[in-house]
């Protein structure tokens, strides 16, 4: 009997070791951590139950039969966050490059089955070579196979990708379908094809970080979420981000104990907006008066940052915020704005997350390149979350709300439930000065200087939009905490359905 329990024990300690010693000494030279070490670091402690430790390939092409290390390059398996239930896989670069081969396309499909059918959550953990090349189109039929459960699961239970390593061709496209990227800054990279097939093909130089570094897909593709200083950083981040997700599309996000006063007034707030109504302020000083103990998870913090997207908590439950940030470019909407804040909107919604919005917008960005960039289009798409969100909806307006941005920016003609002012609002078809300068025009710089300040006085509040009914109450801003707490506490029990389809076309 002895002799098993010792043979279970050495097949394990040659699993532990994955691609061996001095790969992993490599692994580590490199800055990174093993897969093994990955996951312990996500997962509370001891609470990880591996799958398949044992599985090993069936390629016998190029040799490959006398070389079949038991686990295959990922370690797969579920465990606790903070004690919510999670499912994981973590690719061992030691092991053929954490390459994918039919068999650990395996592994990682059989844990996505299992967080569909018990409804949590999937984290990849990526560091992979791409497909596994000894295996050709088995390994595309892996990665494949991948993708459909990507797709099957989205806005089912929330997945999460971390790129810790090189990430190429084939598997780049499972975190790309998957709803947060995060990347480890100098060692992770994605890309379709790198750098070598792009000198063959476009003759353009450039190197790994260039092409697919973490500033790259943070600051310009906006492919990547956010980014980390190293291993250890990413994976506390992401612990500290699905804290505040839902296990599940049916369950209500986490409420957790907070420490925070409800009521609190902030007297600073009823200064925050500059008496210039072209001086920028910084909205995210607001964002963190507003949440719980000041706490704010931000998402693409890096890309279009005229537009903060991210998390807070309100009495302890998660809320999504969107809000404009005057500090750049005015706060106004355009291509990358309207794309970041869209794809926010539509997570927020499909995992039963409120959204609180902040309005500081005076329009869409003007120009040739947003117009033939599409801005139509790619505005649209925001206006479409927002308007097929059925999620609790609470907008404050602080200042400008213009033009179709108005409407856009969960107006209660896009059913906002809870539509709020501060008395600082200027809610209008546009600024003062361009409107009177398009109903007077020929007029001398007085008359214009004169009509605009009539039309500042009569536009340029929320009283005209409170009259009508569109704003539903004019509040102080010291007390806005209270109000909009008090305002997701009483849409806790809201029930709202969109008519029956197959799914919506919204504008790609
Ligand atoms: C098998 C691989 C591998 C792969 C790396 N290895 N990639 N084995 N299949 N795709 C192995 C190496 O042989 C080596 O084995 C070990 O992993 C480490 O690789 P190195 O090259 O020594 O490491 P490094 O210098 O850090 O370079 C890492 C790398 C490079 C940038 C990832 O290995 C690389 O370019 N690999 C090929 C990437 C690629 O073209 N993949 C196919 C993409 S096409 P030893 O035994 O020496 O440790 C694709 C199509 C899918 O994915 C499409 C689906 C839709």
């Amino acid at each position: 009997m002895r002799d098993i329990l010792q043979e279970l024990q050495d097949r394990r300690d040659v699993a532990n070791l994955g691609g061996g010693e001095r790969r992993i000494a490599a692994q580590h030279g490199k800055g990174k951590l093993t897969a093994r070490e990955r996951i312990s670091l996500l997962l509370d402690d001891g609470s990880f139950e591996e799958f398949d430790m044992f599985v090993a390939h069936r390629c016998t092409d190029f040799g490959m039969e006398n070389d079949r290390p038991p686990g295959d390059g990922v370690v797969t398996g579920w465990g606790t966050i903070n004690g919510r239930l999670v499912y994981v896989f973590s690719q061992d670069f030691t092991v053929f490059g954490g390459s994918l081969s039919e068999t650990h396309a395996q592994k990682i499909c059989k844990i996505m089955d299992m967080a569909m059918q018990n409804g949590a959550p999937v984290i990849g953990l990526n560091d992979s070579g791409g497909a596994r090349i000894q295996e050709g189109v088995a390994s595309l039929a892996g990665y494949a196979e991948v993708f459909q459960r990507n797709i099957m699961a989205s806005g089912v239970v929330p997945q999460i990708s971390v790129i810790m390593g090189p990430c190429a061709g084939g598997a780049v496209y499972s975190p790309a379908m998957t709803d947060f990227i995060f990347m480890v800054k100098d060692s992770s990279y994605m890309f379709v094809t790198g750098p070598d097939v792009v000198k063959t093909v476009t003759n353009e130089v450039v190197t790994a970080e260039e092409l697919g570094g973490a500033s790259t897909h943070t600051k310009k593709s906006s492919v990547a979420d956010g980014s980390f200083d190293n291993d250890v950083e990413a994976l506390a981040e992401v612990r500290r981000l699905f804290d505040f997700l839902p296990l599940n599309n049916k369950q209500k996000p986490p409420t957790r104990p907070f420490f925070d006063d409800v009521d609190r007034i902030e007297d600073s707030l009823d200064t925050l907006i500059p008496d210039n109504a072209n001086t920028p302020y910084d909205m995210k000083e607001l964002i963190h008066k507003l949440g719980d103990e000041g706490d704010f998870y931000e998402i693409q913090e890096d890309f279009a940052k005229n537009i903060i997207t991210g998390f807070v908590r309100l009495e302890g439950s998660t809320v999504g915020v969107v809000a404009n940030q005057p500090m750049v470019l005015a706060g106004c909407l355009d291509i990358d704005s309207s794309r970041k804040a869209a794809r926010f909107v539509r997570f927020c919604d499909a995992f039963e997350i409120p959204i609180l919005t902040l309005v500081d917008v005076p329009g869409f960005l003007p120009g040739t390149s947003q117009e033939y960039g599409g801005v139509i289009k790619h505005g649209a798409k925001l206006l479409f979350a927002y308007g097929e969100a059925t999620v609790p909806k609470v907008t404050v307006i602080t200042r400008k709300a213009y033009g179709g941005a108005y409407d856009v920016m969960a107006s209660k003609h896009l059913r906002g439930d809870f539509n709020y002012a501060w008395p600082t609002a200027e809610i209008a078809v546009m600024g003062a000065k361009g409107a009177t300068e398009i109903i007077h025009r020929g007029k001398s710089p007085e008359e214009i200087a004169e009509r605009t300040a009539e039309y500042e006085n009569r536009f340029a509040n929320p009283f005209v939009a409170a009259e009508k009914g569109f704003i539903d109450e004019v509040i102080m801003p010291h007390s806005t905490r209270r109000r909009i707490c008090r305002a997701f506490a009483s849409l806790r029990g809201k029930s709202l359905q969109n008519p029956w389809k197959k799914h919506d076309n919204i504008p790609l």
